[in-house]
């Protein structure tokens, strides 16, 4: 389909939460290749210096330059006055600000940062006439099942097995639906689990933590995986054309977890993991991972709902994504190598 371009990025002045993150950094380095005004919203400054060091890996001469065109801006997606700050004169808005975490005990503050948080972009989205909204949602919040092939149009459904995460992402994208309702134009991006250059200690890249320290063990199930580069650029192209108020899977492939934790083995140079894990030692994994984090107090490294996961054998189709924007996911390889030349500490 052919893209009719409505603005340009140039004399736009565009609004990005959760820039300091794994997604929200690739999108600010993407969306700062072009001229305009971006504002960002941060809440810790040490976390800039991150992004920074995104830009320089990333960059090319000139990466200070692009870096400089960002304009900070302290403030927090669940106070509601300093979002209200931030939105001012603002067009375009990228939410990829949100809490990824499969804990239990995180419940509470997934619901309200997923959700809440959500709700309050899109308000305040409304209040100050936002032309569009770009919504950063998961494959989660669709609530796929096994075996099956999941789609933009697969029906939620919520069972026993569904995560606190999957729950906290729903309703957030739902806050989203309701805007569009209020009048509120929006895209909504559908990633699966992103790789791309940033710390291995944050959001999903800490697999490749788990890797580097060395895993004997993988699990049979499957999961749909992409590029950070990527989903920044689909969500660029899309809130840049005239499609608005549709949900949009991002995922360049659908990979089985063995195959996932050999390719990264391989490109970190580590012994692949080869025994396969019985059902029984991950059930007693996270209890045990569970435990210890008791005597640490510190945050279980694999939880009830992370174990499962390894066992789920999950697909998306992310053909809608594809044809809209005439879009060709990296391969894989490339996603791979450039995660783990890219880390930052
Ligand atoms: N990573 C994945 O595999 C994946 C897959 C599908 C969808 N997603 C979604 O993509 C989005 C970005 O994920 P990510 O992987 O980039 O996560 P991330 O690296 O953990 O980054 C999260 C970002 O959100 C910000 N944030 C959190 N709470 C906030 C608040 N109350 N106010 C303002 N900012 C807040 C964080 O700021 P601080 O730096 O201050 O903490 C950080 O910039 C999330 O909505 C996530 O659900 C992620």
């Amino acid at each position: 389909m052919p893209l009719s371009f409505k603005h340009c990025i140039f004399e736009d002045m565009i609004l990005v939460t959760g820039g300091t993150g794994l997604l929200g950094s690739h999108l600010l380095f993407r969306l700062s290749s072009e001229q305009g005004t971006i504002r960002a919203i941060y809440r810790d400054s040490t976390k800039i210096e991150l992004v920074k060091k995104l830009f320089q890996y990333y960059g090319n001469s000139n990466w200070q330059e692009q870096f400089n065109r960002i304009e900070w801006f302290e403030g927090d997606i669940l106070d509601l006055l300093s979002l209200e700050d931030a939105m001012k004169g603002i067009e375009f808005v990228y939410h990829c600000a949100g809490l990824v975490s499969f804990n239990k005990r995180h419940f509470a503050q997934l619901i309200k940062i997923n959700r809440e948080g959500t709700a309050n972009i899109v308000n305040t989205c409304l209040a100050f006439g936002v032309k569009k909204l770009c919504h950063v949602s998961s494959t989660a919040s669709i609530g796929g099942q096994v075996n099956t092939i999941t789609s933009e149009t697969t029906k939620w459904k919520q069972g026993p097995e569904t995560s606190g995460y999957a729950i906290s992402k729903y309703s957030g994208e739902k806050e989203v639906w309701r805007g569009v309702e209020e009048g509120l134009d929006c895209i909504i991006v559908n990633p699966s689990v992103i790789f791309g250059a940033g710390h291995w200690d944050e959001s999903s890249l800490t697999i490749f933590r788990t890797l580097d320290k060395g895993l004997r063990f993988h699990t049979p199930g499957k999961n749909g995986f992409v590029d950070a580069r990527d989903v920044a650029e689909i969500m660029v192209q899309l809130m840049q054309s005239d499609i608005k108020n549709e949900r949009f899977l991002c995922v360049g492939i659908n990979l089985p977890f063995k195959t996932l934790l050999e390719k990264i083995a391989l490109a970190l140079n580590k012994k692949p993991p080869t025994i396969a894990t019985p059902k029984w030692l991950i059930g007693f994994t996270w209890r045990f991972s569970w435990l210890l984090s008791k005597f640490r107090g510190r945050t279980a490294a694999i939880t009830r709902a992370s174990a499962k996961t390894a066992f789920n054998v999950m697909e998306y189709d992310a053909s809608k994504v594809q044809k809209a924007l005439n879009f060709t996911f990296r391969s894989f390889d490339d996603t791979i190598e450039n995660t783990v030349k890219g880390k930052i500490f």
